[in-house]
């Protein structure tokens, strides 16, 4: 299977799980259930799903057992996007080619949208019955780690707390590794717990895997807002540079970025050479997170 087919079926699979578990629109408090429906539906890459998948897939995992963390890896990724689209936050207008949440609906609609987006993935991890309950109860401490004050909020309290600062870059590889970093890498560990795996021996490898492609992820991600078009990556292009937002081609310029770029790809990979299971899709997700144009 080629990795444009992996995703797309992850793509299907996670879009129809999301259908399955978001509340009806037109059941009260039906503006709510739209913004919700609105901000998970509404496209996007689901690399997040699709990381979760891949591990469970490295380890001979099934898909049944893995959809729930997909799932609720991408209401927690969602519910990041309404928050930090807000005027309060990066306060931008376009979102995966649309208006952002708070622009088609309103500011507090979008701000509840993205609280209960967060409460239903944990809803979703906690109530599945396809993973042993000592397993769910290991998945939601992981993934309350990873996105709270130690991890993915934390990440974007010091993002905005650094715009305007004078660049440091050990600041910024943390701001980054806490708000991309740590839910890309958590994804991948689901995954693993998912498909049975608590060997730490096993988890080591793929979380120094998840740990370098996260960084590498946020890296990518402030080139495309210097090179890339509003278009294409559906959201507005030079965000960054007109909010002074710390990023990597601020700190080092677009080629010193590109090197720091791969410089953790060639991390990624090496990281996966004790790998214990097949490593290739994950390579090529790898190869995907640094030349993606979106
Ligand atoms: C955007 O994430 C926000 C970051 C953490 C860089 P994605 O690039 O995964 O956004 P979608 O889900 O594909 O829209
Ligand atoms: C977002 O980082 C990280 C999150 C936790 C949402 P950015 O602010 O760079 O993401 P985009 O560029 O708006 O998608
Ligand atoms: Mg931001
Ligand atoms: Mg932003
Ligand atoms: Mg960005």
């Amino acid at each position: 299977m080629t990795l444009d087919d992996f995703f797309q079926q992850s793509r299907h699979q996670v879009d129809q799980a999301l259908t399955a578990c978001l509340p009806p629109v037109d059941q009260s408090p039906q503006q709510l259930h739209q913004a919700m429906a609105y901000a998970a539906l509404g496209g996007g890459k689901r690399i997040r799903p699709a990381l979760v998948r891949a591990a469970a897939h490295t380890f001979g995992g099934s898909d049944q057992a893995a959809m729930p963390a997909a799932v609720a890896v991408e209401l927690i990724h969602a519910y990041s996007l309404v928050h930090d689209d807000l005027p309060a936050m990066d306060d931008d207008d376009l979102r995966r080619g649309q208006p952002t949440c708070h622009v088609a609906f309103d500011e507090a609609t979008a701000i509840l949208a993205g609280d209960a987006l967060q409460a239903l993935a944990f809803q979703v991890l906690g109530e599945t019955v396809a993973i042993a309950a000592e397993t769910r109860l290991q998945m939601v401490c992981l993934l309350s780690r990873a996105v709270g004050h130690g991890g993915m909020v934390g990440g974007q309290a010091m993002d905005l707390a650094a715009t305007a600062m004078t660049p440091d870059a050990a600041q910024l590889e943390k701001i980054h590794r806490l708000k991309t970093g740590a839910l890309i890498e958590a994804s991948l560990k689901l995954g693993a717990l998912s498909a049975g795996i608590t060997d730490p021996q096993a988890l080591t490898s793929l979380s120094h895997f998840g740990s370098a492609i996260g960084l590498a992820f946020q890296v990518k991600d402030d080139i495309l807002d210097v090179e890339g078009s509003t278009q294409v990556i559906g959201k507005p292009q030079g965000s960054d540079y007109h909010q002074h937002k710390l990023t990597y081609p601020a700190l080092l310029g677009l080629t010193g970025a590109r090197l720091r770029l791969q410089e953790l790809h060639d991390e990624a990979r090496s990281s996966l050479d004790g790998h214990r299971g097949d490593s290739r899709l994950l390579l090529e997700i790898a190869d995907f997170v640094v030349q993606r144009t979106y």
